[in-house]
């Protein structure tokens, strides 16, 4: 902390509460709201995918109290890599900073893919022609206009490159307008959110809601209880984010009062739109109508009188989409700058840039990496190894919690999490059990992933770590 308090070179404190809960929101509201309820509707829960909702964000609040701990006590960059420094030790925090990258790099390269979707479509149905194969990975099929386009496997994603480059580029030039920037999309993702649940409200055919929990029969999916809890694990990539507030921390005014408002604040806000949105959007079609349909919120307000709604909510969903992709961004430079400063990795990422007081070097080198993701890798492999990534994390920081009360029992806790350990450990459970629902390919990757950062350790971090390097 005393070397996060170095104000002349280090990052700037510019950041109030209201600003982060702005950069939660911002991070979080995005494809996994306005593309994935339709598919959690259609394949698992139904009209209950209120429920699914919920029970995601429930998950998401015991993981976001201990978050508010650790971020009031440790008011330092990098998030959970920090916390499990302090509390776990060395090798654990490396893990955790590497599992991080899947959270945040991978997590900016799936949005970024998603993005160049609606802008396919946005173009199509305007009568631009684009060249598709630019616009689709070489592993996938890209199928637009509601099949009537389709695209077996394209050359390289070129949009989901440059949206990328564009955001590292506003990030290198501070924090401070990249708040800003991100304030003005937030309020733009809030009208859309709010325009779709009060024009819908009024059209919504109640006949929908029978059955409001489809029977188990197996015939789309899994339906009954069973798919209700699958469907909280799709949308759980919906609540992504709330979580990045953190990696902010050194650039809060304040931080032990604004950050648990600005991780919690944030959170709720999302909780109750996602919900009367979801109710909204599957009271308006039935949810048979959303099959493997990948913009559900057009297919909702086709069914009300406003469509010329379409087009302002494309354009405004691409501007909100950025907006997540800029937060990610900025967390994992985050992350990668504190995982420099204890010497776990080369003192390049930690550098920061003598005018923009931003780690300008990390953000280039991430540019790079988000884009061989964002440019080759098909959307759905991405979107799950950043659900399990994340949901790693947070199975880390609730046990950081515990730890901590233990081995620490003194320390000034600004905000303490209520009712430990029965908040942490139901936070675990309900986070092992979302990974639990991800497919078995997803769980090796993660391990092939996770082997990857261990040998590294191995060969650097250990090597070169201010507490155990040989380099004092
Ligand atoms: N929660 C973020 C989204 O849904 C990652 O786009």
């Amino acid at each position: 902390m005393s070397e996060a308090s170095d104000e002349e070179k280090g990052l700037k404190r510019t950041l109030t509460a209201k600003s982060l809960i702005a950069l939660g929101i911002g991070a979080i509201i995005g494809a996994g709201l306005f593309s994935l309820t339709g598919i959690a509707a259609a394949e698992n829960a139904g009209p209950a995918v209120t429920i699914s909702f919920l029970i995601a964000a429930v998950g998401c609040a015991f993981a976001g109290l201990c978050y508010a701990e650790f971020a009031s006590m440790i008011p330092v960059a990098g998030s959970a890599y920090t916390y499990s420094y302090a509390t776990l030790g060395e090798f654990l925090a490396w893990i955790i900073g590497w599992d991080l990258v899947l959270e945040y790099a991978l997590g900016a390269a799936t949005v970024a893919v998603s993005w160049s979707r609606y802008l396919a479509e946005f173009l199509l149905k305007h009568g631009i022609n684009p060249p598709l194969q630019f616009f689709c990975s070489p592993w996938e099929k890209l199928s637009l206009l509601n099949g009537s386009v389709v695209i077996d496997g394209g050359v390289i994603n070129l949009p989901a490159i440059f949206i990328v480059f564009l955001l590292s580029f506003i990030l290198i030039r501070g924090t401070k307008g990249s708040a800003l920037m991100n304030g003005i999309l937030v309020a733009l993702k809030i009208a859309v959110v709010l325009i779709f649940i009060a024009v819908g409200f009024g059209y919504i055919d109640n006949a929908n809601y029978t059955p409001y929990i489809p029977d188990n029969t197996g015939e789309f999916g899994h339906f009954g209880w069973s798919g209700i809890l699958r469907g909280a694990a799709v949308v759980f990539f919906a609540f992504i984010g709330f979580d990045a507030v953190s990696t902010a921390a050194q650039e809060a005014k304040d931080p032990q009062r604004a950050m648990p408002i600005g991780i919690l604040g944030s959170l709720a806000i999302c909780t109750v739109l996602y919900i009367l949105f979801a109710h909204v959007m599957t009271g308006l079609a039935n949810y048979k109508e959303f099959m493997g349909d990948a913009k559900p919120v057009a297919t909702a307000i086709g069914k009300t009188p406003y469509l010329w709604l379409q087009d302002g909510i494309i354009i405004a969903i691409l501007a909100g989409y950025t907006s997540v992709i800029l937060v990610m961004l900025m967390g994992q430079s985050r992350v990668f700058y504190s995982m420099s400063r204890d010497g776990l990795l080369p003192k390049v990422f930690g550098e920061v840039h003598s005018k923009f007081r931003t780690p300008w070097k990390t953000n280039i080198f991430f540019a790079f990496f988000v884009s061989i993701f964002a440019g080759f890798v098909p959307v759905s492999d991405l979107g799950h190894m950043v659900s399990i990534g994340t949901l790693l994390a947070f199975v880390l920081v609730c046990i950081g919690i515990m730890v901590l009360r233990k081995t620490m029992p003194d320390v000034a806790r600004p905000f303490k999490t209520p009712l430990v350990p029965l908040v942490p450990i139901l936070g675990i459970l309900i986070c092992v059990f979302m990974m639990a629902s991800l497919p078995l390919e997803t769980w090796i990757r993660l391990a092939v992933w996770m082997a990857i950062g261990i040998v590294l350790y191995y060969i650097y971090g250990r090597r070169n770590s201010k507490l155990t390097g040989d380099k004092k």
